[in-house]
């Protein structure tokens, strides 16, 4: 069993992330028995707060974002646990005092100076807070352990992506960096793999011989919120496709590792990315459509135009929607588009995976019964998780008609079933060294490498930036980039059986 013990060190712990998801994630494991015995956190903002005002905070993001609701007697424990020191990020004292405070921790926490340094900054900072940490002594990993999580995005491009990596591994072995992807940490991405490889059923048939086209959608009904400086330089391309949908898509069509270790796992994902099909400019008009939210209604309530929000320019060309046609040139995947599509202020909130497997000869059914819907299989991620398969039967009854029916696995809509949020698993993982569900650097190069080819093939241009009203399913042309493959998008919904279009 590996050595947990250490001491949690939060660059940004002011920050929303830490107060979302970092300290409920914390107290999650505590109150479930996952925290080291020999474990504490200490929290670095630039704040003046004393540990005492810290902690009523930290109890009150518990109390707001935690799945589960907080209990004052465990939280009373873990909170004693809970440290704040205010440092400015590249100021040599601060880290000299912060070094000084964790050794003595240490002592008392029996802790051995192993540490988790948790980047929950701005990105500008992780190359001076890692260069700071080697410039202190902080991340020797001599006798002990001391690794680094680093928050997306990992570079806003290939080439910054790389200059960042190289400044890393100047301080941090490979096999101390945690590149966050936090979509990996959800329960459905850890069961993708489940569902392909112990299943007789699937695996033989998960190819282009069987399979018409995967399409892959994470649509949100939130806009950018109060991120707006950072959404202007992404966009959904920088900011969703090139980490989580590229993610999602590596584990849908990774061939099976030779075994169950991280490298295995890995070396697979990212023979995916490198076989991804770049796009160029005269390929992009044809399989790339991007959008921007206009002003319209989302849950019945009026929301503002991208263009009106805070910290965005207003005559802004960035997109917030984009749907695209991808391809993976090998030997299983050849001939199968792939489409992905990701945007803010959808009608609706859900991420899902639906595989539509192609249509048997007409031979049978066709001349009497006109085409039969496919075979779908939809894996849910969220906020429904689970899996749903369509298939075609008898209506019962005198009249002989056929009709699609479905059965549908739900693994959260049981009472009792709370499922551990995504950081959970990813910090556990973190502190027990596993980095499994952490991105590896060829993944990030070779993701970027096809972020790239977009950005190129738009660069100069922005005619294409359509702008569809809040609250519905993005511009039209992301209707007909399905159509001219005579596709349409699936809004497979737990009662309906799809067929509809959703756009
Ligand atoms: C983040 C993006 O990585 O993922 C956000 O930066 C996005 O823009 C978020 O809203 C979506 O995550 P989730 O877990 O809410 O689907």
């Amino acid at each position: 069993m590996a050595d947990m013990s250490c001491i949690m060190v939060i660059f940004g712990g002011t920050g929303d992330l830490t107060r979302r998801k970092l300290l409920p994630a914390i107290y999650n494991l505590y109150t479930d028995g996952l925290l080291p015995e020999n474990f504490a956190v200490v929290a670095v903002g630039r704040r003046d707060y004393s540990h005492e005002v810290y902690r009523n905070l930290a109890r009150e993001a518990v109390a707001n974002f935690s799945r589960k609701s907080i209990d004052d007697e465990k939280w009373s424990v873990l909170a004693q646990r809970i440290y704040y020191k205010k440092s400015e990020f590249h100021d040599d004292q601060g880290y000299r005092s912060l070094k000084a405070f964790l050794d003595r921790l240490d002592t008392n926490y029996h802790t051995g100076g192993n540490r988790v340094y948790y980047l929950a900054v701005a990105p500008e900072y992780f190359e001076v807070i890692a260069g700071q940490l080697y410039a202190h002594d902080m991340a020797k990993n001599d006798k002990c352990w001391q690794r680094v999580v680093i928050e997306k995005p990992f570079g806003r491009d290939l080439k910054s992506a790389h200059y960042l990596n190289h400044k890393l591994s100047q301080v941090f072995d490979e096999s101390h960096i945690y590149r966050i992807d936090h979509y990996l940490g959800k329960e459905m991405l850890q069961n993708i793999m489940v569902i392909r490889f112990a299943n007789g059923l699937f695996e033989p048939i998960w190819n282009n011989r069987y399979i018409d086209n995967v399409q892959i959608s994470i649509d949100e009904t939130v806009g950018v919120e109060n991120r707006g400086d950072y959404y202007e330089r992404a966009g959904a391309l920088r900011d969703m496709v090139q980490s989580h949908m590229l993610q999602l898509l590596s584990l849908i069509a990774m061939e099976p590792p030779v075994d169950l270790t991280t490298d295995s796992i890995r070396d697979e994902k990212v023979k995916v990315l490198k076989s991804l099909r770049s796009i160029t400019r005269e390929t992009v008009m044809d399989s790339v459509v991007r959008g921007q939210y206009g002003k319209g209604f989302v849950d019945g309530k009026p929301v503002v135009a991208y263009r009106q929000e805070e910290r965005v320019s207003p005559d802004s060309n960035t997109e917030t929607f984009v749907a695209l046609k991808v391809h993976v040139d090998n030997f299983r995947w050849a001939g199968v588009p792939f489409y992905l599509r990701t945007g803010k202020r959808l009608a609706d909130r859900s991420a899902k995976i639906v595989i539509q497997f192609k249509q048997l000869p007409g031979i049978l059914y066709f001349k009497e019964y006109g085409p039969l819907e496919p075979n779908l299989l939809v894996i849910w991620i969220q906020p429904r998780e689970g899996v749903y398969l369509q298939f075609n039967a008898k209506k019962p009854g005198q009249k002989y008609s056929i009709i699609p029916v479905h059965m549908d696995f739900c693994q959260n809509c049981a009472l009792y079933n709370n499922s551990p949020e995504a950081y959970e698993r990813l910090l556990y993982d973190v502190m027990r060294g596993d980095s499994t569900l952490f991105t590896r650097w060829d993944e990030i190069e070779s993701s970027w490498r096809f972020v790239d080819s977009i950005v190129e093939a738009w660069h100069g241009r922005n005619d294409d930036v359509l702008i569809y009203p809040s609250g519905t399913w993005g511009p039209e042309a992301a209707n007909e980039l399905l159509k001219k493959d005579g596709f349409k998008w699936w809004n497979v919904t737990p009662q309906g059986v799809g067929g509809h279009t959703d756009l």
